[in-house]
């Protein structure tokens, strides 16, 4: 193999998942009364709702001899073993075994944190299980309560690839115009602790017609990606929310949990609203089938040559970081404030690229 200064170089994948909260679909998918089996950091859990409404998540393997309670049933308030009837409470301690009485004191499942907000639920993993951080809460949208607002319509992608490759796109400003036919006049990026922010004006015929398209997209940790967008639409200001959550499988796998909402525009009856956000939410859906199609087809690289007009993508890499070591190591590096403003005018590039602001 011929060797050069741009061999891709690209190291073991992290042993750890990610620290924070992710996504594991719509929480009304949940709520069925059904076990769910939820496959994600290398291992499987399984999803119930328990009688106080509440949704619960546990290991999904059973202690007893292995069983798969995601394959079992619910009773009240517990998720039932298919293999010998072993059932466990939301806590995840045993509360029945259906033929001995005298209950073996270890025998539990591990229970996850999880919380149900914007429509969706989510887990927080912590590889140290440590408790979900309070300062990384995710934030409650109103858009996601408000009568004013669609419900959020979700869709799923698994891509087999390890999810960095995702996230690397919140500093990927030289794609818009090559993936998606909207090439940036303004883009930004902020990193301030947990969160990483991409600020942008752009051109989308797609989802803007010839009208700017403004979004503001942060990361609440490194799972959890919440844009509004605000663009035109035929005759009308459209304003949108998109949840682009990334859960891992395994270390080369990720499922890409993705809801839209969209406001419903005044003066517009239901039907002619409904019709309007179908439409909308299928060309958000196809904007992003045009990521997805890059991911699944790409490799994963350590030492990416980048040219001037690219984003940070290496501090974006730095930021992504901190959710890979113990709290105890998260460096001051990797959670400082940086802000980065692509330079850029009339459309056209001018001068060399990221200024630093701070
Ligand atoms: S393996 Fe679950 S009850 Fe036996
Ligand atoms: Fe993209």
């Amino acid at each position: 193999m011929p060797l050069h200064d741009s061999t891709i170089t690209a190291g073991p994948i992290p042993e750890r998942y990610a620290r924070g909260w992710h996504c594991l679909g719509p929480a009304l998918k949940f709520k069925d009364g059904k076990p769910h089996t939820v496959d994600a950091f290398g291992t499987r859990l399984v999803v119930f709702q328990g009688e106080d409404g509440k949704l619960n998540a546990l290991d999904a393997w059973c202690p007893h001899m292995g069983g798969d309670l995601s394959h079992g049933r619910i009773e009240g308030s517990t998720v039932v073993c298919p293999f010998h009837g072993w059932s466990f409470g939301p806590d995840g301690d045993l509360k029945n075994i259906p033929y001995c009485k005298r209950l073996p004191r270890k025998a539990r499942v591990g229970k996850w944190h999880t919380d149900e907000i914007n429509e969706g639920l989510f887990v927080w993993h912590d590889h140290d299980g440590g408790d979900p951080i309070p300062g990384q809460s995710l934030p409650r949208l109103e858009q996601c309560y408000s009568a004013e607002w669609s419900d959020v319509r979700w869709a799923q992608w698994t891509i087999n690839i390890n999810n960095r490759e995702l996230v690397d796109n919140i500093a990927d400003f030289g794609h818009f115009d090559t993936v998606h036919g909207s090439p940036p006049v303004y883009f930004a990026n902020l990193f301030e602790g947990h969160k990483a922010s991409q600020l942008q004006v752009g051109t989308s015929e797609r989802l803007s017609g010839t009208d700017p398209l403004l979004t503001v997209a942060t990361y609440f940790g490194p799972a959890c990606l919440f844009v509004e967008m605000s663009g035109a639409f035929g005759d009308h200001r459209i304003e949108s929310l998109l949840l682009t959550c990334n859960t891992p499988i395994t270390k080369n796998s990720f499922i890409i949990n993705y809801g839209v909402a969209v406001k419903r525009v005044p003066g517009l009856t239901k039907a002619e609203n409904q019709s309007l956000i179908d439409t909308y939410v299928r060309l958000a859906q196809e904007a992003l089938t045009q990521d997805v199609e890059i991911w699944d087809n790409k490799r994963r690289i350590d030492n990416p040559v980048l040219c001037e007009m690219d984003g940070p993508i290496y501090q974006a890499r730095k930021w992504y970081d901190q959710f890979f070591v113990p709290v105890s190591e998260v460096s001051e590096e990797s959670t400082r404030v940086q802000t980065y403003e692509m330079d850029i005018s009339g459309g056209s590039i001018r001068k060399p690229v990221i200024r630093h602001l701070r």
